[in-house]
C-alpha cells in the first residue's frame, strides 16, 4: 500500500549483514534448522527435511515485507539464521522473532542483529510505539537477549500458545520495549 513507511531490506551492523531471504538460502536454512537444538523451543517439523527448509525459505521470501519484514542474518557471507518483524500499524505495536544457527551462539551476534533491527523500526516507522517479543519461559538464551536489549518483562502466559509439541502447555514470557525507553546506536 502507498503512504506506509517500511523497513529498508539490507541493514549492516559491524559483524552481520541483514538483507531479505533468497530461494538460494535453503540448503544454509537446513544446514543449522536439522540441528533439533536449534529448534528445541521453535514450532519447525521434527524431523527438518530439505522441504522444510524450502518451504518455509519460500513463504519468508513471499512475505508482504510492509508488514512482515523478514531478514536473513548472513555472517561471513552465509544465511546464518533470520529475524523478522510482525507489525500491527493500527496498535502501532510491532512482534519480533529470532533464530540462530548453533555454531554461532554465545558472540552478541543476535543482540547486535536486533539492536540493529529494532533501530531501523523505530526510525523508519514514526508512529510504532512498542516493540514486544516472546519466549517459552524456560529459553533462557532468548530471555537474556530481550534482558541485553533494555526491553522489559510485562508478562508471564501460562499454557502458551506455540503451536507445538512439546512445549505446548508450558509458560512464555513478554518482554517489550516502548520508543521512549530506546537509545538509538546512532544520532
Ligand atoms: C536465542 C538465540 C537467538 C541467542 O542468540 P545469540 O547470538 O547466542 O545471543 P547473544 O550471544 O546475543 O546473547 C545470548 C546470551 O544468553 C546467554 N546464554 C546462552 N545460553 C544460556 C544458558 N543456557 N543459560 C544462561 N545464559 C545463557 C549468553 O551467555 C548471552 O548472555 P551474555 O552476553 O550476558 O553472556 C540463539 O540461542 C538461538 O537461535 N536459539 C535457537 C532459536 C531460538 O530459541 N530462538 C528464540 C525463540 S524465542
Amino acid at each position: 500500500m502507498s503512504g506506509v513507511p517500511v523497513l529498508p531490506e539490507r541493514i549492516e551492523t559491524e559483524r552481520l549483514v541483514l538483507r531479505r531471504w533468497s530461494l538460494a538460502d535453503a540448503d544454509d536454512v537446513l544446514a543449522y534448522a536439522a540441528d533439533p537444538e536449534w529448534s528445541r523451543f521453535l514450532p519447525v517439523p521434527k524431523p527438518y527435511e530439505r522441504r522444510h527448509a524450502e518451504e518455509a525459505v519460500a513463504g519468508w521470501v513471499l512475505e508482504d515485507w510492509s508488514t512482515h519484514p523478514d531478514w536473513a542474518i548472513e555472517v561471513a557471507g552465509r544465511a546464518s539464521g533470520g529475524i523478522n518483524l510482525r507489525l500491527n500499524h493500527q496498535q502501532r505495536n510491532a512482534e519480533m522473532g529470532y533464530a540462530l544457527a548453533r555454531r554461532h551462539w554465545g558472540r552478541g551476534y543476535m543482540t547486535e542483529a536486533a539492536r540493529a533491527v529494532i533501530d531501523a523500526a523505530f526510525a523508519s516507522l514514526p508512529d510504532l510505539a512498542r516493540i514486544q517479543a516472546g519466549a517459552n519461559a524456560r529459553n533462557t538464551a532468548s530471555i537474556r537477549v530481550m534482558e541485553k536489549l533494555g526491553m522489559t518483562h510485562e508478562g508471564t502466559i501460562r499454557h502458551a500458545p506455540r503451536g507445538s509439541e512439546p512445549h505446548a502447555n508450558e509458560s512464555g514470557v513478554i518482554y517489550a520495549i516502548l520508543r521512549d525507553e530506546w537509545s538509538p546506536i546512532t544520532g
